[in-house]
């Protein structure tokens, strides 16, 4: 049976290396996983206010997260913690109060940065966010890439073998930590 995983990307830009560190991670899933990326770039800002009429992206991003078996992000750093974007798009799909779309779903963090930090920030405080929204994160192993802007060509493509072998094993383990939740 395959496995619906929507993969979930904290920048918004052409050339983001978040971007294209998601596809090749699409590129070389395991059969079990079917990915799809989730589109969080027109979503409006969250505002209770607008919860009793929400916007159609609301709605939508809500039902996509919902039928999905499990959750693949790959985030950027920015100014030490996650990009608003992904924040934002986390708070809407936790809303209306008891209504919360994540409830359940297992998945893993990748963090993508052209510094040598490698995001952890981000990577840490989108953990702190998962929690609360009741997502396990697979723990290990962890996946902090940095020094981005050498790891691929002028094409988009990741050209690092060390990096290729360990997101595969990343994606091995990822498969794993989805069948103990979805079978449950
Ligand atoms: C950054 N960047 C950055 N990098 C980092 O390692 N730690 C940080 O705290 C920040 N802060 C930060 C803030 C803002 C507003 C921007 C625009 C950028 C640099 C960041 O790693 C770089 O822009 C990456 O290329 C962003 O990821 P994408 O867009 O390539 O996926």
């Amino acid at each position: 049976k395959k496995h619906k995983i929507a993969v979930i990307v904290g920048s918004l830009r052409k050339e983001s290396f978040n971007l294209k560190t998601a596809k090749e991670l699409m590129a070389m899933a395991p059969e079990s996983l079917s990915l799809e990326l989730l589109d969080i770039s027109g979503l409006p800002m969250f505002n209770e206010d607008l919860e009793a009429t929400p916007p159609k992206e609301w709605v939508a991003l809500r039902e996509k997260i919902r039928a999905a078996d499990g959750l693949l992000f790959a985030t950027p750093e920015y100014n030490r913690s996650v990009p608003g974007v992904l924040k934002n798009a986390i708070d809407v799909g936790s809303r209306p109060y008891g209504e919360n779309s994540w409830d359940g779903k297992p998945a893993a963090i990748v963090s993508v940065s052209i510094g040598a930090i490698s995001g952890f920030g981000a990577n840490h405080h989108l953990r702190q966010s998962l929690t609360f929204v009741n997502v396990p994160a697979m723990a290990q192993p962890e996946a902090y890439i940095g020094n981005a802007a050498d790891l691929f060509d002028a094409d988009g493509k990741l050209i690092n073998d060390s990096t290729k072998d360990f997101l595969k094993s990343f994606m091995v383990a990822f498969e794993k930590w989805v069948e103990t939740h979805v079978s449950q």
